[in-house]
């Protein structure tokens, strides 16, 4: 049943929270597991819809897949047959694309219908392609189909033309059954790409230089099961700290690495937001009215696209005009037209917005298009004076896991209520 966020806003929030597993850490380890015949036990795994999904097609593949409790699960591959990924489930999601670098080194041929995910740009898979063409598989996309075939994959040094999160652990991952040494260049350096690396060596990879642009990977004959617990998730920590101080409030944040969290730290320190870092906490208070900033995304370690919309809304009521420029994706500022429903004064070209700070948002009934737009609209709602109500909430469970009891537990009047079906026609009209 579709369900929408009700969210009666102007609620400081104040407590502590945690943060669970990073999602996109998550959505190529769960894959990842494919590259060996062997048991698995994966902890600190987020409980939120693509979760769901990967491990649905892990089981249609021959897995077995079992919750320990909510956030560890057990996974054994052994009987998994071949890498014939051609479900519908896979083109529900983006990540479905890194069951291609996971099968081939282990089947040798393996077929995924083309991810789907966030409507958020173009998101091309080319750098993909270039870099499994490079180690040696004939790759096409013939008929909705991402298909890759090799005997045996061979080392090569691959130079990304832009750094993409996704190709990067794609290769790595089919770089790590190769002949010989796979060296890339321009590598992402996110935290998740880190994570995945360190995963893959558990299991037995050969990964050198991950958190630098260039990762050296010495192919292994053979991979094997491992324990492993997936790193804090930097883009909900993000969101967390930005809701505290977009509600005036003051809170702790847990499980965080505060190292993950520098471009957005820098930034809140100059809106004027009071930030305390622990070792492995974040403290957010506000104290002071915020102040415009400008910001631009950039790959890690810079600004991170995926808190870009959060943090437009965190803008929209500071004093000061604040400019936002999008270098990741072109098509993220959607949630901008619904916050201006709110009453926020925000103009885009292209890929620039200007915030001009108002007094507050109000209240409005809006509609998340995309992960992060759902965030930030939640976000919105918290801030703003009467009722906000968001449909669309499926995007926001794909990535999040029930953020709602995490807000209310740091004292948000949010609730999660089913969409009432609209009234149906039932009466027949005779027109003469
Ligand atoms: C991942 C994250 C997403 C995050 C993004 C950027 C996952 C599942 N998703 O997405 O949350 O917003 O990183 O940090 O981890 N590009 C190409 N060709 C390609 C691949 C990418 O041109 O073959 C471009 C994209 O259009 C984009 C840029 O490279 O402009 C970065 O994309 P990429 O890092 O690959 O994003 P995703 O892996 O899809």
């Amino acid at each position: 049943m579709e369900e929408k966020f009700v969210i009666h806003g102007g609620k400081p929030l104040q407590g502590e929270v945690s943060v669970g597993g990073a999602k996109n850490a998550a959505v190529a380890i769960l894959p990842a597991t494919l590259l060996a015949a062997d048991v698995f036990t994966i902890e600190n795994v987020p409980h939120i819809d693509d979760v769901i999904i990967l491990l649905n097609i892990l089981k249609r593949l021959g897995a077995k897949v079992q919750f320990i409790d909510r956030t560890t699960v057990t996974i054994d591959t052994r009987e998994v047959k071949n890498g014939d990924v051609r479900l519908n489930l896979a083109k529900r999601l983006r990540a479905s694309y890194y069951f291609v670098g996971s099968l081939i080194g282990r089947f040798k041929d393996v077929g995924v219908y083309l991810p789907g995910g966030c409507d958020i740009g173009s998101r091309p898979i080319d750098l993909h392609l270039k870099g499994l063409r490079a180690i040696g598989a004939e790759v096409d996309t013939d008929f909705g189909v991402f298909h890759a075939k090799a005997e045996q994959l061979v080392g090569q040094e691959v130079y990304f033309d832009q750094v993409s999160v996704g190709a990067t652990i794609n290769v790595m991952l089919a770089a790590a059954l190769a002949e010989g040494t796979t060296t890339l260049i321009n590598a992402a350096k996110e935290p998740h790409v880190v994570d995945v690396a360190n995963f893959l060596n558990q299991m037995g990879a050969r990964i050198r230089g991950v958190g630098t642009d260039t990762i050296r990977i010495r192919g292994v004959k053979e991979l094997h099961g491992c324990n492993y617990s997936i790193i804090p998730d930097q883009i909900e920590a993000g969101t967390l700290m930005i809701a505290a101080a977009a509600t005036k409030g003051d809170v702790l944040i847990k499980n965080i690495v505060p190292t993950h969290m520098d471009a957005l730290t820098a930034k809140m320190i100059e809106m004027g937001v009071e930030i305390e870092e622990f070792d492995d906490a974040i403290r957010v208070k506000y104290v002071k009215p915020l102040k415009a900033v400008n910001i631009k995304t950039y790959p890690y370690p810079g600004f991170p696209t995926d808190l870009q919309q959060p943090a437009t809304v965190l803008l929209s009521t500071a004093e000061g005009a604040s400019v936002i420029v999008e270098n990741i994706f072109e098509a993220r500022f959607k949630h901008i037209e619904e916050i201006r429903r709110m009453g926020a004064q925000v103009t885009v070209d292209d890929r620039i917005a200007v915030v001009q700070g108002v007094k507050r948002l109000t209240g409005a009934q809006v509609k998340a298009s995309d992960l992060r737009a759902g965030a930030a609209l939640i976000i919105a709602g918290l801030m703003a004076d009467g009722t906000t109500e968001i449909v669309n909430i499926k995007y926001v469970d794909r990535g999040y896991d029930h953020i709602e009891n995490k807000l209310i537990s740091i004292g948000a009047d949010i609730a999660r209520i089913p969409v009432e079906e609209d009234e149906p026609i039932d009466i027949e009209l005779d027109f003469q």
